[in-house]
């Protein structure tokens, strides 16, 4: 009486669960984290951090979602009927993070548009802010929706919710295989080319001199742990969702390890082209690499424009192989976070995968609308900050306390992977997840609140560009409590099936 959709083969849930791990995190924030954090050097605590951290909850959480073969909500109320709010919360997330992902990669098809005949001209900041956003309005102000946002964002959610309605094996595994091999395709293409550009190698030398002083910081170790749990899509509820469709026979302990040092791989790549296309940059602008470094939207939608405009020819061509290749890690996690919806809908309600795509989707649809607005930048940007400075090491903590502390399940979960992984798991695992994550990430949130919160507060000094760290700060509490609320309120009602 088995319905649940399964994945039709195992590279593609592995070209999925990929797909997902690989985004704008990769491209746009791990360049920029590694230098920040001690260039060669952070690959130390980053390291720690993938095997102590990232592919441990990846194992945990591939093992979860296919001993329980149920959406988030569903295994949780599984594992324990008191624990399915915890499902709905990260959920909830995934949900909030897909409304603002989805606008970053509309603005990148738009992108990709412009990059054929460089219509950002010379003053990329200004066509950024003035032309294409229409940034005319305070932080805060909403103004009038922005058609070159919203045009490709419509593209966007029609792309994505087209291949989840087709369901797992013929939706969206079959957009990851197609998707998947062509941007490590794009990408390898852009990385070859900008390791060959003149001053590539003071760029890379730049990324990777090691800072050794820094390994002793606090806030590196922090940096290390929140990128590895934002890369490899962990705690988020779409690990689980993703496993629950995995057949009986299944090698977890191999896939998740695949998936790990694949994103990592995706991520070094990332920080060679990027940082090779910023040393060629500096050269240009005859400065220090120093002075061209930054990460996110600033480096995405302002350095790289630049940065195609004086490449030494096909410039149109790299920039849209660039924005090409935003645009598919883009949609391949926005699908990812999309069906943790999806699917806690159709576990809870009994509703078909068809209704639940409309009323889920569609409901993330309309709110990502507040993004494609002239002040949708300063909302994104402040949810973004939010969810990367609180949220990813938030849901972790609470999840590695509630299976190993409270609810105690390493064990369990260990026998289950063993059982049918040909990797075995041993000391280093329930080390891992019993000892040192619990412990890292509980001193990290509680370091965060006490730098963050007491500079957050402080007006004067507020850390965050200067505008309305008030405004941040309780706009981002105030959705994670309402996420947090309305997750206690649909774990309260009735299951429709028979869970
Ligand atoms: N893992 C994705 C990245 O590196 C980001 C992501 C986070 C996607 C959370 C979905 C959910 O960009
Ligand atoms: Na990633």
């Amino acid at each position: 009486m088995e319905t649940r959709s399964q994945w039709g083969t195992r590279a593609g849930f592995i070209m999925a669960a990929v797909g997902s791990a690989v985004g704008l995190g990769n491209i746009w924030r791990f360049p920029a984290v590694a230098y920040e954090n001690g260039g060669g050097a952070f690959f130390i605590p980053y390291l720690f951090a993938l095997l102590t951290a990232g592919i441990p909850i990846l194992i945990m959480e591939f093992t979860m979602g296919h001993k329980y073969r149920g959406s988030a909500p569903l295994t949780y109320k599984r594992i324990n009927k008191k624990t399915e709010f915890i499902g709905w919360w990260a959920v909830l997330v995934s949900f909030v993070i897909s409304t603002y992902y989805s606008v970053i990669i509309a603005w990148a098809i738009s992108y990709s548009v412009f990059s054929i005949n460089l219509s950002w001209g010379a003053d990329t900041e200004g066509f950024l802010m003035n032309d294409f956003l229409h940034r005319t309005v305070e932080p805060g102000q909403i103004g009038s929706l922005v058609p070159g946002v919203l045009i490709p964002l419509i593209i966007v959610w029609v792309v994505v919710l087209g291949i989840l309605f087709k369901g797992v094996k013929r939706g969206i595994e079959i957009a990851n295989r197609i998707f998947i091999p062509a941007l490590v395709i794009i990408f390898l293409i852009i990385v070859i080319r900008a390791i060959t550009l003149d001053g590539a190698m003071d760029g890379l030398q730049t990324f990777f001199s090691p800072d050794f002083s820094k390994i002793l910081d606090g806030e590196v170790w922090v940096a290390a742990y929140g990128q590895i749990f934002f890369s490899l899509s962990i705690a988020f509820a779409i690990m689980i969702t993703y496993s629950s469709y995995l057949p009986k026979k299944s090698d977890i302990t191999n896939n998740a390890f695949i998936t790990g040092f694949g994103n990592s791989s995706f991520e070094l790549l990332a920080g060679i082209g990027v940082f090779s296309a910023l040393g060629f940059m500096a050269a240009q602008s005859g400065v220090g690499v120093e002075e061209v470094v930054s990460g996110g939207v600033g480096l995405a939608f302002v350095v790289f424009p630049a940065i195609i405009n004086e490449f030494p020819g096909l410039n149109g061509l790299f920039g849209f192989l660039f924005f090409a290749s935003l645009v598919l890690a883009g949609l391949t996690s926005l699908m990812s976070i999309t069906e943790t919806y999806v699917a806690g809908l159709t576990d809870k309600f009994k509703i078909s995968r068809s209704k639940a795509v409309l009323f889920g989707g569609g409901i993330a649809a309309i709110i990502s609308l507040l993004f494609a607005t002239q002040g949708g930048l300063f909302f994104l940007d402040a949810a973004d900050y939010f969810i990367n400075q609180f949220g990813v090491a938030l849901i972790g903590l609470v999840e590695v306390v509630l299976i190993a502390w409270i609810l105690r399940k390493v064990k369990d979960l260990k026998t289950h992977a063993n059982a049918i992984s040909d990797i075995r798991l041993g000391w280093w695992w329930s080390l891992s997840l019993n000892v040192i994550t619990p412990l890292v990430l509980g001193y990290m949130m509680f370091d965060l609140f006490r730098l963050n919160l007491m500079k957050q507060f402080d007006t004067e000094t507020g850390n965050y560009e200067g505008y309305a760290d008030i405004f941040i700060v309780f706009g981002g509490w105030f959705v994670a409590a309402a996420a947090l609320i309305i997750g206690i309120v649909m774990a309260a009602t009735k299951w429709r099936s028979e869970a």
